[in-house]
């Protein structure tokens, strides 16, 4: 098709087409094409709604609605694409229509705008995108609660500034990430509820000069509701950038939790075994086994919170309303969503092939002074004042360090000759389990309020599927 036979939604007061330079630089089909079913399905709504206001007769809406069911078929092959080199995706999809309804497609723009167009899609393709996030992180936390049960009773040290704090459960830890991810999700359905809004009846800016019953639309589409002013349609993108946020922050999880198993799982600490599916070799070193599955989800979090930053300038200088530079919403969209998507993904299959080997953080929680604390509080406990607990459980660590002894080697008799303020019940605490059992309250590392936890935590994630 030659550029003056080519489609166009607007040439009307223009003496010549616009130059090669320009459409190239401002097509977006090669990427809006994504939205394409989105597109289509609006606009069948649209069509119901024209005739809803008397622009369509009841036979010609269905001779549209079964053109546009046709198309949506069509678009699911290469072909439908071959050659095209039309505007954007709402172009394509009426230059399509005409070939199929020539007249009638004539009519399916009447009181529409492509601004509120592409906020409807948008925010439908974004809404069924949200629901395949949400799925998926399901499926990986199922998997992350099956491998904190399967070694729920395993003693790990945990960190602060990477050094050996205090002994807690590896289910524990677990179930740190799990609260982290369960945030995560409550950001997302709180996104999906600001995209789940239908902007159709807005117009370019002003509200459509047509007598739409909107909830109508909306409901016809799905929606929960209608958006409450024009312009917000066209010039905001706000509810894009509550998904990016989401999945930053959801990506920023994943990369903590790549960035703790890449160390776990190595020669220095030894706990972890990934599983072979998820790791790769070296072309050169033949005994390499590289965690290359969690260097790519921490590695991906940067294109998500890059795609978050990019939104954010590409909105911050737009005069209100409606600006080009909007149409730069959509690849940071398909780059989150992707890179997060296949992130979780590739995360559930890391924790449903990765194997811990407890006797390696048992035994870094039981060589360490990592139940100091066990000790100084058993102290306060029976009443001397932390401060001087504090100094004396010290003066022990001190003195073991020195002496090359670790915590196992106190008896009983050696810590009451070490100080009489140690009681015979306190050499118990040389062994990490024990000490750890005080921590009761709720959210602590006690056995037993990390059993109930994680039984809970089965029933919270059962209640997000139902
Ligand atoms: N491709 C455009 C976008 O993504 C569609 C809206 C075009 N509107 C306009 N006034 N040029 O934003």
């Amino acid at each position: 098709m030659s550029s003056s036979e080519k489609l166009q939604l607007w040439g009307g007061r223009f003496q010549s087409g616009p130059s090669a330079t320009f459409e190239a630089f401002s097509g977006s089909l090669h990427f809006d094409k994504r939205l394409v079913d989105c597109d289509i399905r609006g606009s069948q709504a649209f069509a119901r709604a024209l005739e809803r206001v008397g622009i369509l007769t009841a036979e010609e809406r269905a001779q549209l609605v079964s053109a546009f069911d046709e198309m949506r078929v069509e678009a699911k092959e290469p072909a439908f694409y071959e050659g095209a080199t039309d505007e954007d995706v709402h172009t394509l999809v009426i230059r399509r229509l005409k070939g199929k309804v020539a007249g009638l497609a004539d009519k399916i723009h009447t009181g529409r705008s492509r601004n509120e167009q592409v906020s409807l899609d948008t925010r439908l393709w974004l809404r069924e995108t949200i629901d395949e996030t949400r799925a998926l992180l399901r499926e990986f936390l199922k998997e992350l609660l099956d491998l904190a049960n399967r070694h729920a009773d395993a003693v790990i040290p945990g960190y602060t500034h990477m050094r050996r704090a205090q002994p807690v459960l590896w289910a524990h830890y677990c179930l740190a990430y799990f609260e982290m991810f369960l945030r995560d999700d409550e950001r997302l359905a709180q996104a999906r509820a600001r995209v789940n809004l239908c902007p159709l009846g807005s117009g370019a800016l002003a509200g459509s000069g047509f007598p739409f019953d909107r909830e109508a639309i909306a409901r016809d589409l799905g929606f929960d509701g209608i958006t409450r002013n024009s312009m917000d349609v066209s010039g905001d993108r706000d509810w894009a950038l509550d998904y990016l946020y989401a999945t930053s922050t959801l990506m920023l999880h994943l990369s903590r939790l790549a960035e703790d198993w890449i160390l776990y799982s190595s020669d220095e600490f030894g706990w972890l075994e990934l599983g072979d599916g998820v790791t790769s070799g070296s072309s050169l070193m033949p005994q390499k086994k590289n965690p290359d599955s969690l260097e790519l989800i921490r590695g991906k979090s940067g294109r998500v919170f890059g795609s978050l930053t990019s939104l954010y300038v590409t909105v911050k200088g737009t005069p209100m309303t409606y600006n080009r530079d909007m149409q730069e919403d959509k690849e940071p969209l398909f780059i989150a969503a992707d890179q997060c998507n296949g992130s979780l993904a590739m995360i559930a299959e890391v924790a449903k092939t990765t194997v811990l080997k407890p006797e390696a953080p048992a035994e870094a929680a039981e060589v360490s002074w990592a139940v100091a604390t066990d000790v100084a509080e058993a102290l306060a406990r029976a009443g001397t004042p932390f401060h001087q607990a504090h100094k004396l459980a010290g003066k022990l660590v001190l003195y073991s360090l020195q002496n090359g002894m670790k915590p196992a080697d106190w008896s009983a008799k050696d810590l009451a000759d070490f100080s009489p303020e140690f009681r015979p019940e306190m050499a118990a605490l040389m062994n990490p389990k024990e000490g750890m059992k005080s921590r009761q309250v709720p959210g602590g590392t006690a056995p037993e309020q990390v059993r109930q936890a994680l039984a809970a935590a089965a029933e919270r994630l059962a209640a997000l599927q139902s």
